[in-house]
């Protein structure tokens, strides 16, 4: 998978590609990734990539020129590449998004800056917009550096030989089970006795319960979408055994 980043700001996204998951799977040649700097194709002294609007009104829009063509320079390195423009009126993005882009041959990320970008551009040259939440940035860097990294873990091989994004939160629909690690004991606090077990069928059926407790109580909104497994049905009917009970008490 290769991403490459266009932006006014190379600097901003640069440091982000030597770091951490995503550092190692470049070395190891998994990832592949770099920036190109819009304004490197913009005319004249000044290098301006972002003009007044027509028709007025406040604010300044991205140029088309500089734009169209760091997209076609990006598109001729990597003719394989989706080019997906960041913008708060994109499709929202998720962990089922991020999984569908984690099988393309590589992402031309274009980050707008100013009020937006020329329509011509993003009628012309853009094969999908994104959107990482309902709120307003004041660029498409920090909104490609959340989609980078959220795809680059789900890429063959990018989380190295231990680690899998198979048991992440979302990917079947819960919240992930809690996790601890050592001591035992943290301020009087001891890790549930089954994790020290070694019963590997204890302690799986323990994290699957603990993950349902942990969706129903933070993202309960999460069940909507979720298809349950009989397992998971047999938790929640135990419960709701034991809060009849809880309530008949009462
Ligand atoms: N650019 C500005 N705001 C954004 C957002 N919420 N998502 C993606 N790109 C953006």
């Amino acid at each position: 998978m290769n991403f490459t980043v266009l932006t006014i700001f190379p600097e901003l996204i640069q440091p982000f590609f030597f770091h951490g998951i995503i550092g190692k799977a470049i070395e190891n040649s998994i990832l592949s990734a770099s920036t190109m700097d819009i304004r490197d194709f913009a005319k004249g002294k000044h290098r301006v990539t972002d003009d007044r609007p027509y028709g007025g009104g406040c604010g300044m829009v991205m140029k088309p020129e500089p734009l169209a063509g760091a997209i076609r320079a990006a598109k001729e390195k990597t003719p394989q590449s989706s080019v997906i423009h960041l913008t708060p009126q994109g499709r929202p993005f998720s962990q089922k998004v991020a999984r569908e882009l984690a099988v393309l041959d590589g992402m031309i990320l274009v980050c707008g800056r100013y009020e937006g970008v020329d329509e011509r551009v993003c009628q012309g040259l853009i094969d999908d917009e994104i959107s990482i939440g309902d709120y307003v940035l004041t660029g498409g860097e920090l909104a490609a550096l959340v989609v980078i990294e959220a795809v680059a873990r789900l890429v063959p091989g990018a989380l190295g030989g231990d680690q899998s994004a198979e048991k992440d939160t979302f990917e079947d629909g819960l919240i992930e089970h809690a996790h601890y690690t050592r001591p035992d004991e943290f301020e009087g606090d001891k890790v549930p006795g089954v994790l020290l077990s070694g019963n590997h069928a204890e302690i799986e059926k323990w994290r699957l319960e603990s993950s349902l407790k942990r969706t129903f109580l933070k993202r309960p909104d999460l069940f909507k979408e979720k298809k349950l497994s009989k397992q998971e049905k047999e938790i929640l009917e135990k419960w709701r055994e034991q809060i009849r009970q809880i309530i008949e008490r009462g």
